[in-house]
């Protein structure tokens, strides 16, 4: 079954090769007929001429839509063509016909879409956003084993909360109460203390009981530790990250952000650093802009896309008040009311894309804390350990990576970022 993809055409021009996959449509004249065979890498249209190959010709005119065929053809250039080749066909065979596909060529709705999800995935649109992600996940993988983080895996099933009671996704452990991992953090700080630079990227959850084009129950975040950084060097790490993410995406998927119709000059523009901007003067921007805003209330969706309008790059809001942030986060020396930690805002409405921060790594202050946020302290004994042997300043982030490659592809929402969705209300297919 020797044949190649789509995709490596170019390489075989004059040659007769082999091209396995899928009828993703078909057009004819009577005379000739255009069949486009879709394989993941790309279309290719393959043209067969009734008086040349009859018996060809009629095979293909029973061929259904998503039909499996195996194509063998002449490998020719042609720009005016999808992908730049035709094939001009000399053999044909059906692996498996297709009954009357659901998705046809027109548009549907999003939830007649959402409910074949399985299916709407092989469109060149969402292969499309399939591939951005993927070189998404590779990019940030790459950069953390340039810089020296080590890769450590951190647990999905995990006795306590990380980011709050209210989201937890809860789980019978053998009679015992767990959770779904929020966010692979506390075990990150113990791993940033084994191996001083490390990187987790996996699956987390959230019960979030939002409905919005931000919010997934289940999404993937890339996170990072590492001992000896201070808040400065966290927001550093952050920005280098975001950046080699968009070069490469620039460098290896620009034929998908164009086919998308992105806006290219908006990802080229982005320069480093990237502008950082104190909560305290958030606010101050939000009023200027006739928002009605008190400090110490959190910011929503809305206020975030306000704030990402004046700049053209992601943007920094760090120094929150401490009560609108997670337990762990360190106070600032200089004003205690606010935590060193920052929110990496995405340009053009995409909303919060990074949580992070300078972790507390004084023991007192940190049971403190577990009792001010009635944690449960005998699930947190682990992490206190942390403070006990060997403590240092250490920070660390995560970044939400459906939100990513829905700014990146400018995508209306989540929902088309990630293959199989789970949303409030909807864990099909
Ligand atoms: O800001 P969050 O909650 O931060 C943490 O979980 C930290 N413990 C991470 C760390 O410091 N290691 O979440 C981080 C990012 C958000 O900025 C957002 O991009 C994404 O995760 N995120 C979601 N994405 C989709 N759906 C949801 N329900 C999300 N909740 C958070
Ligand atoms: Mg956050």
């Amino acid at each position: 079954m020797q044949s190649i993809l789509i995709k490596h055409l170019g390489k075989h021009v004059g040659e007769e090769v082999t091209v396995q996959g899928w009828l993703y449509n078909k057009r004819s004249s009577g005379k000739i007929q255009f069949l486009i065979v879709r394989d993941g890498t790309g279309l290719v249209q393959g043209v067969l001429v009734k008086k040349e190959a009859p018996e060809l010709f009629d095979l293909a005119k029973g061929i259904t839509q998503e039909s499996s065929i195996r194509v063998k053809g002449i490998v020719r250039e042609e720009p005016r063509s999808v992908g730049g080749y035709e094939l001009t066909v000399t053999g044909l065979e059906v692996i498996s016909m297709a009954e009357e596909y659901p998705i046809s060529h027109k548009e549907h709705g999003v939830d007649f879409l959402m409910d074949r999800r399985h299916l709407w995935i092989r469109t060149p649109r969402q292969n499309a956003i399939l591939r951005i992600r993927a070189e998404i996940e590779q990019a940030a993988r790459d950069f953390f084993h340039q810089n020296d983080f080590t890769l450590v895996d951190s647990p999905i099933i995990t006795p306590a909360a990380c980011e709050g009671t209210t989201t937890l996704f809860e789980l019978d452990y053998h009679g015992e109460k767990a959770y779904l991992s929020q966010s692979g953090q506390l075990y990150n700080e113990a791993s940033a203390m084994a191996v001083g630079r490390m990187y987790c990227f996996g699956p987390t959850f959230r019960a979030e009981k939002s409905k919005t084009r931000r919010h997934l129950m289940e999404f993937w975040m890339i996170e990072a530790e590492a001992a000896f950084f201070d808040h400065e060097d966290n927001m550093k790490l952050q920005e280098e990250l975001v950046y080699f993410i968009i070069q490469r995406v620039l460098e290896r998927r620009r034929k998908d952000l164009e086919f998308l119709g992105r806006d290219i000059s908006k990802l080229e523009a982005i320069q480093l650093p990237f502008p950082r901007l104190s909560y305290t003067e958030a606010v101050e921007l939000l009023k200027s802009k006739g928002e009605e805003f008190e400090w110490g209330q959190d910011f929503g969706a809305p206020h975030e896309t306000i704030i990402s309008e004046s700049f053209d790059a992601p943007v920094f809001i760090h120094r929150f008040p401490a009560e609108i942030k997670a337990f762990y986060m360190k106070p600032d020396p200089e004003d205690p009311r606010v935590v060193l930690g920052a929110d990496l805002i995405a340009p053009e409405g995409y909303g919060e894309m990074i949580g992070g921060g300078q972790r507390i790594d004084d023991l007192k202050l940190l049971e403190q804390r577990i009792e001010e946020h009635k944690l449960p302290r005998e699930a947190f004994e682990w992490y206190l350990d942390l403070r006990r042997y060997g403590s240092v300043p250490h920070s660390g982030f995560g970044l939400g990576l459906e939100r990513t490659v829905a700014w990146i592809c400018k995508l209306d929402h989540v929902r088309e970022t990630i293959p199989f969705p789970r949303m409030l209300y909807r864990v099909y297919p």
